[in-house]
């Protein structure tokens, strides 16, 4: 495997950065992921001018333009012959003595590295999956896709001992945020399909951008309207999105069969539009 990091092409083992980078220090850097299919990216222009808004928020200058990180990104896919996968990168401030305030004079590290990932799905009662619910005891500026990703790790940690795919987050006011790494839509008890609304609490994620087009495209009404814990116990269907989740079926929520304990028609045909999409 190959990497590319601060402007080298090297192998993925002997691949390296500094001690003293902020991002290994502080948590101080942000990232994307781009979910590779048939050799190409999806929602790319989604995922880099989210990038571009991340870096901006915490006045991080970009390494290189789009165009110039689009042939790097490419390149790196084009070297670990990447057809069904992901793309990965991440740029932190950079390297400098340990300072919590931002060093002068440094340039940014970006760091890009793909791997094979399992192919689309297809089946979506195979892809469906289960999910538990934990607190959000994030930080305030959720809308920044930071690598600082401790409370997310720690969510799904407890998904993968409870044997589920996602954590759910609820936060302080009993209302769901996101999952773990994954936006969370529903059918509530009245049928209506909705989506947390955006703010600092959630990440804009590329793949809910997407599948907003697709249902309006397809005059498919839903709402931008969080859910209550207790609505969303009440959903008739539930799935995530990501750029590795793609639309996945959530079928049962803290060990409770949701609707019917298989996926619904509205989830049913989302999956199947967006497989469009990315095809
Ligand atoms: N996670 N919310 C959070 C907290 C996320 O980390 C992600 C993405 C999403 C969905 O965003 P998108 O549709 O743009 O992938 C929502 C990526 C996949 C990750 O951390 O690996």
């Amino acid at each position: 495997r190959i990497a590319y990091v601060n402007g080298r092409y090297v192998p993925h083992n002997e691949a390296a950065v500094s001690i003293e980078d902020r991002g290994y220090q502080f948590g101080d850097g942000i990232y994307e992921v781009i979910h590779i299919h048939e050799g190409r990216f999806v929602d790319t222009d989604l995922h880099l001018s989210r990038l571009a808004r991340s870096l901006r928020e915490v006045s991080i200058a970009p390494p290189m333009n789009d165009a110039a990180l689009l042939v790097v990104l490419r390149e790196v896919v084009r070297r670990n012959r990447v057809n069904e996968g992901i793309v990965y990168m991440q740029i932190t401030r950079g390297v400098a003595r340990r300072d919590h305030a931002f060093p002068k004079g440094i340039a940014p590290a970006l760091v890009v590295t793909a791997r094979h990932g399992t192919a689309f799905p297809r089946d979506i009662k195979a892809w469906a999956g289960t999910a538990i619910t934990v607190p959000d005891i994030r930080w305030g500026r959720c809308d920044i896709k930071t690598v600082n990703l401790l409370p997310n790790c720690l969510a799904k940690q407890k998904a993968r001992e409870a044997g589920t795919y996602e954590a759910i987050l609820i936060d302080g006011s009993g209302g769901v945020t996101e999952g773990s790494s994954t936006t969370v839509w529903a059918v509530d008890a009245n049928g209506v399909l909705r989506t947390r609304h955006l703010d600092d609490h959630i990440l804009p994620g590329c793949t809910r951008a997407a599948l907003s087009a697709l249902l309006a495209d397809n005059a498919i009404a839903f709402e931008e309207r969080g859910l209550t814990e207790a609505e969303f116990r009440a959903a008739r269907e539930v799935f995530l999105t990501s750029a590795t989740s793609y639309v996945k079926p959530i079928v049962r929520v803290d060990g409770v069969a949701v609707g019917d304990g298989a996926p619904g028609p509205i989830t049913t045909r989302l999956f199947g539009l967006f497989a469009r999409h990315a095809d």
